[in-house]
């Protein structure tokens, strides 16, 4: 339909700042240490990894290829690809119900976030005792008001940025966001691999001890490398359908996911050793993070408290600002979706998803047992199930010279030209029937 008008990303490093900018998150930075905690620590890590190689890079690049070749919001893009089976009208709503309900739950991790940074700002965390510190983050989610007006003040925000366009919004919102992260979390994970007794959370994230793996494990490994490269929610389809044909979507799929494994990497260095060098179990949960790191900036306070400051302030600066990276292409699948199916303004399209996102995330925000509900349904089920229809569509619904026409630039890329073969495989083969064993085993085991 609207193809002609159709906003597209204005170069090739925009893609995949914009791609990374989105899978880079509280994914990589919150998520990732907590369920590397929880689950056993090293041997998970591996699982993780393994998992992003063989399986989610295969359901990312499938995912650009939906979207490239439909041009279309990801709910239509499978029926307008495949316009004669009906199955695919069924679901048509998954990708754009999950991203509306992760960015519900999201923008209030957003807003635990915001509330650190002001607290660093204030110099919380510099001054503080550290033998202390961990107690503020269960201060912060009894508190009857500040979660959920950090939860507003973040969407409201987020939602501004996705209301000012594709290219003016997105794009400049993360070109210079990744870079600093990046440095920020380097400087944090060296002080904090630095503490004493930090280096048994060295161990703790390398070496693996697979006795304790459990079917479960990866399950949560899988889900955890979906949730962390944003697959299984149509947000990596509506990102994909704003790349032009020239790309080279192997190279971005494998920058993308290179980034993201990196800086889950970097996280888990700059979080575990804290961890254990504050003390803290490494499996209390989704407060991991908000427990661990003020141990670091209180450590760091009592010898160089100008520093101290310095990196405490930066740093949640950069932890909101990789969430609002996130948050805001979480925002964009419904958006995209509302315009393009209802003709609805840009504007108007935002004030919606901010209403819905704003009351279930109000939800989340004052009772923590919905947040880790929706937190696993969204990521252990959902999202599984829904790279599993996209590895299955891309795999056995499109046509192999249509795949093929995408994956090389109708044959004019010659890497990718070599690689066809090797993804076509995994795609076909690894990545479904994995999928569907670590799914069911997840129940029935
Ligand atoms: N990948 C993001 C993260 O790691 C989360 C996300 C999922 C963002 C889906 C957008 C879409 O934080």
């Amino acid at each position: 339909m609207a193809t002609a008008k159709r906003e597209k990303f204005g170069s090739r490093i925009a893609v995949i700042f914009a791609m990374a900018g989105s899978a880079i998150g509280l994914g990589n930075l919150w998520r990732f240490p907590y369920l590397a905690g929880e689950q056993g620590g090293a041997a998970f890590v591996f699982i993780y990894i393994a998992a992003t190689l063989f399986i989610s890079l295969p359901v990312f690049i499938s995912e650009v290829i939906i979207g490239r070749r439909s041009r279309s919001n990801a709910s239509d893009a499978m029926i307008r690809l495949a316009p004669d089976k009906k199955f695919w009208r069924y679901i048509k709503y998954l990708p754009v119900i999950i991203p509306t309900i992760i960015a519900s739950y999201y923008s209030v991790i957003g807003g635990w976030s915001l509330d650190f940074m002001f607290r660093s700002c204030a110099l919380q965390f510099t001054t503080a005792d550290p033998a202390a510190v961990s107690s503020v983050f269960g201060e912060l989610i009894s508190s009857p008001w500040r979660p959920l007006v950090m939860h507003l003040i973040f969407l409201v925000v987020s939602t501004l940025i996705v209301a000012g366009g594709v290219k003016s919004g997105i794009e400049k919102f993360s070109k210079w966001s990744l870079p600093l992260l990046f440095v920020l979390i380097v400087v944090i994970a060296v002080y904090s691999i630095c503490l004493p007794g930090a280096s048994a959370g060295v161990d703790y994230l390398l070496k693996p001890d697979f006795s304790s793996v459990t079917p479960s494990t990866f399950a949560y490994a899988m889900g955890q490398s979906f949730y962390s490269l944003s697959l299984g929610m149509g947000t990596i389809i509506t990102y994909g359908s704003y790349v032009s044909k020239k790309d080279n979507i192997l190279g971005d799929g494998a920058a993308s996911a290179g980034f993201d494994l990196f800086f889950a990497l970097l996280a888990g260095l700059a979080v575990m050793p804290a961890v254990f060098a504050a003390g803290i179990e490494p499996g209390s949960g989704p407060g991991l993070i908000f427990q661990s790191i003020p141990y670091v900036f209180a450590k760091m306070g009592e010898t160089m408290p100008v520093l101290s400051a310095a990196v405490a302030i930066l740093f949640f600066l950069t932890v909101v600002v990789a969430a609002m990276t996130s948050l805001i292409s979480l925002i964009e699948v419904g958006v995209a979706f509302l315009m393009e199916k209802f003709g609805l303004s840009r504007s108007k399209s935002c004030l919606v998803v901010f209403v819905i996102c704003a009351v279930l995330g109000s939800l989340c925000a004052v009772e923590g047992s919905v947040l880790d509900f929706l937190d696993w349904s969204a990521s252990n089920i959902l999202l599984i199930l829904m790279a599993f229809l996209v590895v299955l569509f891309v795999g056995f619904v499109m046509k192999k010279e249509d795949v093929k026409a995408e994956f090389t630039n109708n044959g004019e890329l010659s890497g990718p030209t070599r690689i066809f073969p090797v993804y076509y495989f995994l795609l076909r083969w690894i990545a479904p029937i994995a999928i569907l064993l670590i799914f069911v085993s997840n129940f029935i085991l």
